[in-house]
């Protein structure tokens, strides 16, 4: 036998004897056992249908080292054996297996379960492997599996508990036949693939155990059928992204066993009134449907409440009081609704538990409730795009693990206050303020200390006065800085390239004066394309708010546009390779375009229109491959026009030279 060989027992064994010079009895002992009774040989037609596997597989990744016809079959890499020798599980998980599964497996009259999760498998699934009356779990997830799923009338019980066949490429209808006749089925995982039709109405029907269905990520259409009320112990039922219609039945609410109920990004209708009789939902997740009403005051009766997403429909109504009582919440999600009245009626100061709360584009008005401060685990809170007004409160600084704050678009005022008790918290890395504060003046300390752990800081839109603050000079972790539309003067300030991570910086519509600084030309995560693109990452944002957590939506950016800044573009611009878009339009730059723009090659937006710029146009503008928006428009440019690939596809306007052409 070569010493190559390590079948997994074996290799148990191994290890147990290096550790056998620790003088053990009782690993001795256990050892010593483990001699006294080898494995059962395996036999030897299931030895074939196991090799009849092999042979169906393109890409074994190294199976054939452990399964070689010589030896016990009980002693291969992923299989485990019963007492008398039979094949009993087989676990080959994400091991990059290619090809597809033979039909031989069914064969294995001793199978209880078969887990091929995470492998590039093809082809169809053997309705040998259905029609088994062995097998209690199948787990096929996570592979390339396709077809039509079959429908079986077996004649055979069936054993069948949990199927999984989630994240494949399966096409057709519910298998309803094959399906309605495993009678021990407790949990169904059909999610993320392409199945078609309307979900079954006999779903239930004759399956005392079923406890999980998930249909999310199909295309499933019709309505929810309303004999679902009568699978009495379902407790996760998941059908989010399909193209439901109607509304949620109201037998449904008679499944009280219901733990998990999720729906999302379907065309459901209706309320929520008859929510309260589910007293066990840990989840209620309807979001992005076309739901209306209000949240009923029964939703206080699901006390193991934990995660209630209803963002995106047409609810309305005031939060009810009864809220409160839902003490297990962590997450609250009401973004993009019609809610209303009085935000600071709800008492939140019995949420201790809570971690997100998203309110965005609702029509809450009052101050931030003070209450909210009590909840010292919020992660995250957004409730930008709101009505609410009123300085910010020293409680927010009780909010010890804040990490994103979105406040903007309301009407608080004194932006000199909101510096102040923000700038003190240690975990903020997002704050977005902008358009608060209106026509107030942006307060600049030389002593400022705080916002340690800021990444992105927005105040925008608030028509400031002043000028860029210098204690923005020690955000040392500022990834992206947005001050654009303010009235801010002065000039840009040489120490911007102390901001050595900053990579996102829009200073646009001010009324900025002065030079282009050749700091900005040595802001280094600009100088960089090479980056890590770990290191902009905001790491930090779980679901829900997972919009947040890359920065891909921000692209390196310079946008200075349309303020009053003066003099030449400075020749050191091309060492800003990294950069993506560049806006220098509407000031009053004047002098020539420096040939090294050229170098800016992996810009996609290039904005150098009404200034007062001459000369002839750059021919190095040819290497800028990736420009899909070019304007250097409303200048004194003279010559001719870039001939690249991509300038034949920008419309004359893009160079409306006021002097040449
Ligand atoms: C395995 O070995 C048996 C007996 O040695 C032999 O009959 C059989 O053909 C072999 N099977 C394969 C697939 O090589
Ligand atoms: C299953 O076993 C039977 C009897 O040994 C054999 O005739 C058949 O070909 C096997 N089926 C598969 C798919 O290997
Ligand atoms: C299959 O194996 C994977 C990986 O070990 C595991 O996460 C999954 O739960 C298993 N499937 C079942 C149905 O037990
Ligand atoms: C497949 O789904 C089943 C049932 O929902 C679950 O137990 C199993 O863990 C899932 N497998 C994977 C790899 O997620
Ligand atoms: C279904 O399987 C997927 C894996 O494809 C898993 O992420 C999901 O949690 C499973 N659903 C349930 C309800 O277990
Ligand atoms: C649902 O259960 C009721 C009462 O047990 C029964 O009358 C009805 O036929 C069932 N409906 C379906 C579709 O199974
Ligand atoms: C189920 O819900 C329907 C509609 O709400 C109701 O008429 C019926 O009495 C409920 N059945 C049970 C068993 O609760
Ligand atoms: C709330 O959650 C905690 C921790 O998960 C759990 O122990 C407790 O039973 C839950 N409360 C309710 C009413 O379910
Ligand atoms: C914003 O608040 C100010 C003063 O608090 C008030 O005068 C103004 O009308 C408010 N604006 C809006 C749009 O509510
Ligand atoms: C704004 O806040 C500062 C600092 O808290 C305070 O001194 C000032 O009086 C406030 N201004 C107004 C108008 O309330
Ligand atoms: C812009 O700044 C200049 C002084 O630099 C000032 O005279 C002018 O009023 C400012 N314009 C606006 C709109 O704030
Ligand atoms: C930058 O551009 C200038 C002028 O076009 C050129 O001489 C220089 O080699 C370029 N540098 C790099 C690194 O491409």
């Amino acid at each position: 036998m070569e010493k190559t060989m390590q079948p997994l027992w074996s290799s148990c064994n191994n290890r147990r004897s290096k550790t056998m010079h620790v003088p053990l009895l009782g690993v001795a002992l256990v050892l010593l056992l483990f001699l006294a009774s080898p494995p059962t040989s395996c036999k030897e037609e299931e030895k074939t249908s196991l090799l009849g596997f092999l042979d169906g597989l393109s890409q074994n990744s190294g199976l054939t080292t452990s399964w070689q016809n010589a030896t016990n079959c009980c002693l291969w890499e992923g299989i485990i054996c019963n007492v008398d020798g039979a094949v009993m599980d087989i676990s080959l998980t994400s091991r990059g297996l290619e090809g597809h599964i033979s039909p031989s497996l069914g064969n294995l009259t001793s199978l209880l379960r078969l887990n091929l999760t995470g492998n590039s498998l093809s082809g169809g699934l053997p309705l040998e492997l259905l029609l088994s009356s062995s097998i209690a779990v199948l787990d096929v997830s996570f592979n390339k599996l396709n077809g039509e799923f079959h429908e079986l009338q077996s004649t055979r019980d069936s054993m069948m508990k949990v199927i999984n066949i989630s994240s494949n490429l399966f096409t057709g209808n519910f298998p309803s036949t094959t399906i309605g006749s495993m009678k021990n089925l407790a949990a169904l995982n059909m999610s993320n693939n392409c199945f078609t039709g309307e979900i079954p109405s006999t779903l239930c029907v004759d399956k005392p155990y079923f406890v999980v269905l998930d249909l999310s990520y199909n295309q499933f259409h019709g309505r929810i059928p309303t004999e679902l009320g009568n699978c009495s112990g379902l407790r996760v039922l998941r059908a989010g992204k399909n193209q439901l219609i109607g509304t949620l039945p109201a037998e449904l609410f008679n499944v009280t066993s219901l733990e998990h109920l999720s729906f999302p990004k379907n065309h459901l209708q209706g309320t929520l009134e008859h929510v309260g009789k589910l007293r066990n939902l840990v989840i209620l997740d309807l979001g992005w449907n076309g739901l209306n009403g209000k949240i009923p005051d029964s939703i206080g009766q699901l006390k193991k409440l934990e995660e209630l997403h209803l963002d995106n429909n047409n609810m309305s109504g005031e939060l009810p009081s009864a809220l409160r009582n839902c003490s297990n919440l962590t997450t609250i999600i009401l973004k993009d609704n019609n809610f209303q009245g009085e935000l600071k009626r709800v008492n939140f100061s019995t949420l201790s538990n809570l971690r997100f709360l998203d309110c965005r584009s609702n029509k809450f008005t009052s101050t931030i409730p003070a209450s909210l401060y009590s909840c010292s685990n919020l992660i995250a809170l957004r409730l930008s795009f709101n009505n609410l007004h009123g300085q910010f409160s020293l409680g927010i600084s009780n909010l010890r693990s804040l990490r994103f704050l979105a406040l903007s678009h309301n009407n608080f005022t004194n932006i000199t206050n909101a510096l102040q008790i923000l700038g003190k918290s240690r975990t903020l890395a997002l704050l977005l303020i902008g358009g608060n504060f209106k026509h107030e003046t942006m307060p600049d300390y030389d002593t400022f200390y705080g916002f340690e752990n800021l990444m992105c800081l927005a105040i925008n839109e608030c028509s400031l006065y002043g000028h860029l603050p210098n204690w923005l000079a020690k955000l040392k972790n500022l990834r992206g800085l947005l001050l654009d539309n303010n009235k801010l003067s002065g000039p840009i300030p040489t120490w911007i390239d102390r901001l050595n991570l900053l990579f996102y910086l829009d200073i646009s519509n001010n009324n900025l004066t002065g030079d282009m600084p050749t700091a900005l030309m040595e802001m280094p995560t600009l100088q960089s394309a090479h980056s890590d693109p770990i290191v902009l990452k905001f790491p930090i944002y779980l679901t829900p708010f997972l919009q947040y957590r890359t920065t891909s939506g921000f692209p390196k950016m310079l946008n200075l546009g349309n303020n009053k800044l003066t003099g030449m573009i400075p020749p050191q611009i091309g060492q800003l390779q990294a950069l993506l878009t560049l806006n220098l339009s509407f000031n009053n730059l004047h002098g020539e375009i420096p040939q090294s723009i050229g170098n800016l090659t992996n810009l996609q937006v290039l904005d150098l229109s009404y200034n007062d710029l001459t000369g002839a146009i750059p021919s190095s503008l040819e290497m800028l491959h990736f420009l899909s928006k070019f304007n250097i428009s409303s200048n004194d440019l003279e010559g001719s026009v870039p001939t690249g690939d991509q300038f034949s596809t920008f419309p004359d306007s893009s160079f409306h030279l006021s002097g040449g052409l």
